[in-house]
């Protein structure tokens, strides 16, 4: 997608030596990059937010392996590597998935070949993320176009936390379809969630805007008034994890929207990449772990001050005891379907749709 008409990916190799990565934490105020040079330096990007969104955290950690073997890469050194990355967060299921195809892939091969074969296989991890972000959004943009048609009314969409691309490598999940809808002519307003505590939605409205789509941005309470009055044809989400039967684990919040969506009739979609389904997973809302954050993202507001600078802000007292969970679980019942590269799907149907996942659990 562009940056002030300039193409950019979320992240990107550099010569085999270092990934290339937006820091999201400067968004949407300043748009910086930085190159990331270790495996260490990549989970770190990824305990603080600089890089974020599932499939990216994925990605990133493919290429912290690669990284690895940059300066060793025997048994011992891509372990390590790999423990640290995966103690960098723990919700999003595509880090685990990226780091086991990563460790499964080098396994096959001798030591002195395993950074060549490293890179490759990164590459390839975030080149399928971006055919799988098309394939998401070509089959939920014609969900999008469907409602239109309904209608005859510019199509209302509700979205929560960042799903768009730079959540991914390219395209996102949940905004790829309504980035494909919207230039394919489909007339389109997204009601954007500002998402506390660490306000993604903020990077849903630089995202929207830099594509000329019509969003609003609304107060994470707003959605439920807005669903009774008629004001939402669907809402769209990204997810983190998903349980073999369809269970939803996505940004906190997400839960909610999904039961004012259901005692209003309105859709309730979540696009899921297949390296985000945990077939593992049975029970989501007993067993999918959910990331506890600081308290101080609560405690406080991060923004920009009239001077232009960004700063943060308390507006708790600092003593306020706090409960940061990252992320919910909304269960399969509410969710009407689930968009994937290959094809949408109803929660129960996800396991017919993918049979190599359970030949993996
Ligand atoms: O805590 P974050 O910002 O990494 O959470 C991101 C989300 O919850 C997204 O909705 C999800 O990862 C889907 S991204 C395409």
């Amino acid at each position: 997608m562009n940056v002030d008409g300039v193409p950019y990916r979320s992240i990107w190799p550099i010569a085999q030596r270092a990934v290339g990565i937006i820091d999201q934490t400067g968004l949407p105020y300043e748009f910086r990059t930085l190159e990331l040079e270790s495996s260490r330096a990549v989970a770190a990007a990824i305990a603080s937010m600089q890089v974020r969104g599932a499939p990216l955290i994925g990605v990133a950690a493919a290429y912290g392996i690669a990284l690895a073997t940059n300066g060793d890469a025997g048994d011992a050194a891509i372990e390590q590597a790999a423990r640290e990355l995966l103690a960098s967060r723990p919700t999003a299921v595509n880090l685990r998935w990226a780091v086991d195809r990563m460790r499964a892939c080098l396994r096959q091969v001798a030591p002195a070949h395993r950074r060549a074969a490293a890179w490759r296989e990164a590459d390839a991890i975030a080149q399928e993320d971006v055919q799988m972000n098309r394939a998401i959004g070509s089959h939920g943009s014609a969900l999008l176009r469907e409602l239109h048609g309904l209608s005859g009314r510019p199509v209302n969409v509700l979205t929560h936390c960042n799903a768009g691309w730079i959540a991914t490598v390219d395209f996102g999940t949940a905004l790829s379809s309504v980035y494909m809808a919207h230039d394919a002519g489909v007339p389109l307003h997204v009601w954007v969630d500002e998402t506390r505590p660490r306000n993604q939605g903020l990077l849903t409205a630089w995202e929207l805007a830099a594509h000329g789509v019509a969003y609003t941005l609304i107060a994470d309470n707003a959605g439920g008034h807005l669903m009774q009055r008629g004001k939402v044809d669907v809402v769209m989400v990204g997810a983190d994890r998903v349980s073999r039967s369809g269970d939803v684990c996505n940004k906190i919040g997400t839960y909610l929207k999904a039961l004012a969506a259901r005692e209003n009739s309105v859709p309730f979609y979540a696009a899921v990449p297949s390296p985000t389904i945990d077939w593992q997973l049975n029970d989501a809302i007993r067993d999918a772990p959910i990331e506890e954050r600081a308290a101080s993202e609560v405690r406080t507001v991060h923004g920009r001050d009239a001077g232009g600078r960004q700063s943060s802000v308390e507006v708790a007292p600092p003593q306020a005891p706090v409960a940061n969970p990252a992320f919910d679980v909304t269960p399969a019942r509410l969710v009407t379907g689930l968009i994937t590269e290959r094809g949408v799907v109803a929660p129960a149907q996800l396991e017919a749709m993918f049979p190599e996942g359970q030949a993996r659990s």
